[in-house]
């Protein structure tokens, strides 16, 4: 017969013996399969355990009435195509059916003709709306794999941001130092510190570049003035304090970078006022930069460098707290020095060059 696949299954619902035999043959004699309740309860177990694509309901019947056995299908099955029967009388039944969602309605004594046409139509608008609705959520789902994609891609690319970040901030210390792990085991303190001060999450990318790149502005200092073993003249100190302002240049031009800024430029100042460039006091010193300054200071003690020795972490630790409030700020200082020299020590061991 139709479209519809050769079998389509029909649903009738009717407390009228009659009626359900009368609608039985008709549908059957056009090709369809018939399941038979004898009321609203009946028909929605087996709408439920059947899924039929088209049903027929009579309206008043006993146990359950056709108009809850509609909204109920509905409620299992939006798609569900529910023709009803009503009395001739009974219009604003049938305009009620209408508004809960029936496809049709037939008018008593049936149609024979006018009910398989009916029936015929609201196989198709089912159809219709499956289709409509499998193509959207095919959609979704392209839209949810994209978004996916591109989720990782972004991961990647800031991987790969963060990879050349900090071989370039090897780089840098490399030049100074002679070594490439410090700013790798000061991002390691600083992001520790910061957590216990609760600086946010979102925060955290910045202070982190900031790190990394906080001496970037030595790349304009001379050998002769950075690797210089005896003491700066005034005049080379001059060119020696202009880094941070040289790497404020570099970095604020780089939109990613932006947000490093705060760090690379005031990595110097302390908290009494008496560093630079700006000579900042307390709490104008922005706080990223008041954790670097603890963290990089906890670093610079606890390794050999060209012109010192390393000393214990806990000494290091004790001068740093005498040193807040006149160098570093005093509330960072406790943050960190309540933190377990532990958790230092394992940032030490993964950051080996
Ligand atoms: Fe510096």
């Amino acid at each position: 017969m139709s479209h519809h696949g050769r079998h389509p299954e029909v649903l009738i619902v009717d407390d009228d013996r009659h009626i359900r035999t009368v609608l039985d043959e008709v549908f059957r004699a056009s090709g369809y399969t018939c399941q038979m309740a004898t009321n609203g309860q009946e028909g929605l177990a087996t709408f439920d355990a059947e899924r039929p694509p088209l049903t027929v309901t009579d309206m008043n019947m006993p146990v359950m009435g056709g108009l809850d056995f509609l909204k109920h299908a509905r409620a299992l099955e939006p798609d569900a195509a529910i023709l009803v029967l009503t009395g001739m009388a009974d219009v604003e039944t049938a305009v009620e059916s209408l508004k809960h969602g029936a496809y049709d309605f037939i008018m008593k004594p049936v149609n024979v003709d006018k009910l398989l046409i009916a029936a015929e139509r609201a196989l198709e608008r089912r159809q219709l709306h499956l289709e409509r609705r499998e193509s959207r959520a095919l959609l979704e789902r392209r839209v949810a794999e994209a978004t996916r994609d591109l989720a990782a891609t972004l991961r990647e690319l800031e991987e790969t941001y963060r990879s050349t970040l900090e071989a370039l901030g090897s780089a840098i210390d490399t030049r100074d130092l002679g070594t490439q792990a410090h700013s790798r085991r000061v991002r390691g303190y600083s992001l520790t510190i910061a957590r216990a001060y609760g600086v946010p999450e979102a925060d955290m990318r910045d202070l982190e570049h900031g790190v990394l790149l906080h001496d970037i502005g030595k790349i304009g200092i001379p050998d002769g003035i950075l690797l210089k073993p005896g003491p700066l003249t005034p005049a080379e100190w001059k060119i020696m304090r202009s880094h941070p302002a040289a790497g404020r240049q570099i970095v604020e031009q780089i939109p990613f970078l932006r947000g490093a800024v705060p760090v690379v430029y005031h990595h110097h100042e302390r908290w009494d006022g008496t560093g630079y460039p700006l000579g900042l006091k307390g709490e104008a010193i922005p706080l990223a930069a008041r954790i670097f300054a603890v963290a990089d200071a906890f670093d610079a003690m606890t390794f050999d460098r060209p012109y010192s020795r390393a000393i214990p972490l806990a000494a290091a630790r004790a001068e740093i707290q005498r040193c807040a409030g006149s160098h570093f700020d005093p509330t960072a200082v406790e943050t960190f020095a309540a933190l377990p020299l532990e958790i230092f020590e394992e940032i030490r061991r993964q950051s080996i060059a």
